[in-house]
């Protein structure tokens, strides 16, 4: 019987996005063993009805349980968080954690004019899931949000930086750009891979803030809270599986990830992987 802690997180986004969430939780809890599900073949989710985009997060959260015993559940994408967290909260065995109210914390924190921003997918501006989570800090600022339709698309095929995605960008982001935000919260895990673009259209003065060290810290602190982070030395292992391309996961994934990302293995909807 393995010991629990030993046991791997389970982490899991429509794509490339929750790598940027897996890149903090490696750095952050080197000694933790992680699974990672793309669901690059039925990517995106932001475009999505939500029950459709709920089924896809219950079953992928299960089949990570289930199949690789996970010890716990990180959703790694806002759209997903955003409508399918009290589900998979109430269904599964093992504890949950979103992007959503970690970013929404940080995102308070770092404002100076009160004044900040949230990008993300259609599905994750509709949900209002952050105007409900900012509204839960507390804190007296005033929220613009803009879902930028397309964005995602230039990272899942490695285009993200260019004239094309810079002149995308101008156009979605200019509610956030009149609303005089000073901090932009990146709602959308694949949005860092374009933070060189978004920051030089929103200008030097705005500071962006992405979800994934702050949900990788409210991991840490879950685990240790419940006698489950891993002990130090264990042999951490890091497996990749995508509904998609393998090869491509892996080609583009290494770029985007790093060295950890090493074999893809094949992930197939209502089967287990
Ligand atoms: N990376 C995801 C998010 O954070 C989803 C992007 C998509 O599939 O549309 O919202």
């Amino acid at each position: 019987m393995v010991d629990v802690r030993e046991r791997p997180i389970g982490v899991f986004d429509s794509g490339f996005g929750g790598l940027t969430v897996m890149r903090s939780l490696i750095d952050l809890m080197p000694d933790e063993s992680l699974v990672y599900i793309g669901d690059t073949g039925r990517y995106p989710y932001g475009n999505k009805p939500a029950d459709v985009v709920r089924g896809f997060a219950i079953e992928l959260a299960n089949s990570l349980v289930r199949d690789h015993g996970a010890k716990m559940i990180v959703v790694a994408c806002n759209t997903a968080s955003s409508v399918a967290l009290d589900a998979l909260a109430a269904s599964l065995t093992v504890p949950v954690i979103g992007v959503i109210e970690p970013g929404a914390r940080a995102l308070a924190r770092v404002t100076h004019n009160g004044k900040v921003g949230v990008i993300g997918t259609v599905g994750t501006i509709a949900s209002r899931a952050y105007d409900d989570a900012i509204e839960a800090t507390g804190a007296d600022v005033v929220l613009t949000s803009a879902a930028c339709p397309g964005l995602v698309e230039f990272v899942e095929r490695d285009q993200t930086d260019g004239e094309e995605v810079t002149l995308l960008a101008k156009r979605l982001l200019s509610p956030v750009r009149e609303a005089g935000v000073d901090a932009l919260l990146l709602g959308c895990t694949h949005y860092p891979y374009l933070a060189p673009v978004i920051q030089r259209v929103m200008g030097d003065g705005v500071v962006l803030v992405s979800s994934a060290n702050e949900t990788a810290f409210a991991v840490r602190e879950l685990l240790e809270s419940r006698g489950l982070a891993a002990p130090t030395g264990s042999n951490a292992e890091r497996r990749f599986f995508s509904s998609g391309d393998v090869d491509w996961f892996a080609t583009l994934g290494r770029r985007l990830l790093g060295p950890e990302l090493g074999d893809v293995s094949a992930w197939h909807s209502g089967a287990a992987s």
